[in-house]
C-alpha cells in the first residue's frame, strides 16, 4: 500500500498528503502553467512552478488576494498553497516538482478576453439583462478591475450576463489596467441611455465613477 501510494501521480500538499490524483484531473490548457479541472469537486487548480531559490517571488497569492481585496471579482474559493506536483516522466520515473497550487471554483459561463475582440459580445450580454442595477454593478466591477491595474482582462460572463468574473490575474503594478477595460465600462454606461435608464454622470480617466 505504502509503496504504491508513494508512486502516485498528483498534486500534494506540503506535508506530502495527496490533494488530488492526476488521474482525476482534466488539463484545461496545453501551454504554460497547467490549469486542471476536477469535475467531481467543481474545483480548478492552476499550478505554478516554484523555484525554492527565489524565496516566494513566484508566489501568485499576493496578486490574487490583492485583487480580491480591491473588489475585483475573482472566482469563489480562492486558496493558494505550496505543494508538490508528482508526475512520471517518459521513463516511468516519478518526478517531484515544488509548486504553488492556486485553487478556485470552476466558473460556468461564457468566456471573454478583451484583447481577443470580445468587447462587443460582453457589452451586448450585459445590456441584454435590461436590468439597471445589474448593469451598473458590472460597470463598477470593470472600473474596480481598471483601478486595480488588471491587464489582459479575461474571464466569464455568468448568470445570464449578470456578472463578470475575472481569471488569470495579472497586474500593471505602476498604474491603471488595460485601457480597453475603461472603454468597455464607458460604452456600457452609454448603453444605459439607450435602454432609457439614467447612466452614471461620468467615468473619469482614473476609473472613478461619478454617480
Ligand atoms: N476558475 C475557472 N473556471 C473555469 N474555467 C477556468 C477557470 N480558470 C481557468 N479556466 C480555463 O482555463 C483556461 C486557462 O486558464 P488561465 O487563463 O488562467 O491560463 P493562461 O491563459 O495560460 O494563463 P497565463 O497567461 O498566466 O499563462 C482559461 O481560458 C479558462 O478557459
Ligand atoms: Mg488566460
Amino acid at each position: 500500500m505504502a509503496s504504491s501510494s508513494g508512486q502516485e501521480e498528483g498534486l500534494f500538499d506540503e506535508s506530502g498528503t495527496l490533494i488530488r490524483p492526476l488521474s482525476s484531473l482534466t488539463n484545461l490548457k496545453s501551454r504554460g502553467e497547467p490549469v486542471f479541472r476536477d469535475t467531481k469537486s467543481g474545483l480548478v487548480y492552476k499550478v505554478f512552478n516554484r523555484d525554492p531559490k527565489k524565496a516566494g517571488k513566484d508566489d501568485p497569492s499576493g496578486i490574487w488576494f490583492a485583487a480580491q481585496e480591491a473588489d475585483v471579482n475573482v472566482p469563489a474559493g480562492l486558496e493558494v498553497q505550496r505543494g508538490e506536483r508528482r508526475e512520471k516522466n517518459k521513463n516511468g520515473v516519478l518526478t517531484k516538482k515544488p509548486v504553488y497550487i492556486l485553487q478556485t471554483r470552476f466558473v460556468e459561463g461564457r468566456f471573454f478576453q478583451l484583447s481577443k475582440g470580445h468587447e462587443k459580445m460582453v457589452m451586448n450580454e450585459v445590456l441584454a439583462t435590461k436590468n439597471e442595477e445589474v448593469i451598473k454593478k458590472t460597470i463598477r466591477d470593470l472600473c474596480n478591475a481598471y483601478r486595480f491595474g488588471l491587464t489582459d482582462v479575461q474571464g466569464f460572463i455568468t448568470g445570464n450576463g449578470a456578472e463578470l468574473i475575472f481569471i488569470d490575474i495579472h497586474r500593471n503594478s505602476n498604474g491603471p489596467g488595460s485601457i480597453d477595460t475603461l472603454s468597455l465600462a464607458r460604452k456600457i454606461n452609454e448603453g444605459l441611455e439607450t435602454l432609457k435608464f439614467t447612466p452614471f454622470t461620468s467615468i473619469k480617466d482614473d476609473g472613478e465613477i461619478e454617480e
